[in-house]
């Protein structure tokens, strides 16, 4: 046992196989409000007038069950949680359970789980989406979710919360969350936008990823450059939280770390549709912080599977053979000037 210990102690890489033989589940994924993502295909949209669908796909979404279900295909062990209510929900829940991720939901007693349409004609047009609000969280479901949350963080490495907020639950419910994952001492991801990003930032959440768009609303004013896109994860930086990544789509992500400042660049895909490809790059991120790797390398591995999601089709997110298809073309160098 003693000698056990020493050696335990003086190794680094026996160290962190120790935290994680300790640390059964590597990431606790949390999705406040999950969707049923379907994209439907016409020719030309013609409002007030019958519409001929060519294709409709139909998939799970929402940020955590997104994360959660790269981060398996990635060798992660997950557990999936959130709200889940009818039969929107039930399809959400066999999405995952096909793809073999872990989860248990707080079910809710009214109401279905949300469903987002989008519409994509064949003209080059901008899709028509339409979003529901999500069914409403009563304060026993909440208290549910929380307690089940507590049970789970000493277990847990990472917690991923993030996404829009559902009628009824706090307006700051990331930032008890993630309050509560930083007294257990579990790392947290923070992906949110607008009131509850604000909010869940007062709390320090170990990584945040916005997008350009969020970057900006997050610091008040538009990022017109390179420089000024630095300077704003700098800026995030200094409110003490260790990893800032701004991601910038197809253009890849600038990113400021204890590690250092980076720039990553993915190769040139056929995109198709990005839905989720910031929740994939979370997940390539968070799968090799896990396994010890330095943070560019976690960022190239990010980046790909950003990527790698761009290039399917409506809400479908990628596959372990496409990011890693993806991952020699992916270039992550130190910024500079
Ligand atoms: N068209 C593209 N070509 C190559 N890589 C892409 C493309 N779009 C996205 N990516 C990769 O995915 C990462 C995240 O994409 P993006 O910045 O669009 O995130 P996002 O807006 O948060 O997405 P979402 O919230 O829909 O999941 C980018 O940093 C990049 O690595
Ligand atoms: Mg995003």
């Amino acid at each position: 046992m003693q000698e056990n210990r020493a050696f335990f102690e003086g190794n680094e890489q026996a160290k962190r196989f120790r935290a994680r033989i300790l640390k059964a589940m590597d990431i606790l994924t949390v999705t406040l409000n999950p969707s049923v993502d379907e994209t439907i295909y016409v020719d030309s949209l013609k409002p007030q007038d019958t519409n001929r669908v060519l294709n409709v796909e139909t998939d799970a979404g929402g940020k955590g069950v997104n994360v959660a279900r790269v981060a398996k295909t990635l060798g992660c062990q997950v557990m999936a949680t959130g709200f889940l209510s009818g039969k929107t929900g039930r399809f959400v829940q066999a999405v995952l359970d096909v793809e073999a991720v872990p989860n248990e939901f707080v079910w809710l007693r009214h109401g279905h789980t949300r469903r987002n349409l989008c519409i994509e004609d064949q003209q080059g047009n901008p899709p028509t989406t339409l979003n529901e609000q999500g069914p409403s969280v009563s304060d026993e479901a909440w208290r549910a979710l929380v307690e089940k949350i507590r049970v789970w963080l000493p277990s847990v490495r990472w917690m991923a919360v993030g996404g829009s907020l559902p009628p009824g639950a706090p307006p700051d419910a990331y930032r008890i969350l993630i309050k509560m994952a930083r007294e257990a001492k579990v790392a947290c991801v923070l992906d949110s936008d607008g009131a509850p990003m604000v909010a869940g930032l007062e709390a320090v959440p170990t990584l945040i990823k916005p997008n350009e768009r969020e970057a900006e609303r997050l610091m008040g004013s538009l990022l017109p450059s390179d420089e000024a896109i630095f300077e704003a994860a700098r800026q995030l930086s200094g409110r003490g939280i260790p990893y800032v990544i701004i991601s910038r789509g197809a253009k890849g992500a600038d990113a400021v770390s204890p590690e250092g400042a980076f720039r990553a660049i993915p190769p040139s895909v056929i995109s198709r549709s990005t839905i989720g490809s910031g929740d994939s790059m979370v997940a390539g991120i968070l799968s090799r912080l896990i396994v010890g790797d330095p943070f560019p390398e976690a960022l190239r591995w990010g980046t790909a599977a950003g990527a790698a999601t761009a290039t399917t089709s409506g809400a479908e997110i990628a596959d372990q053979e496409t990011i890693l298809e993806l991952l020699p073309g992916t270039v992550v160098s130190e910024w500079q000037k």
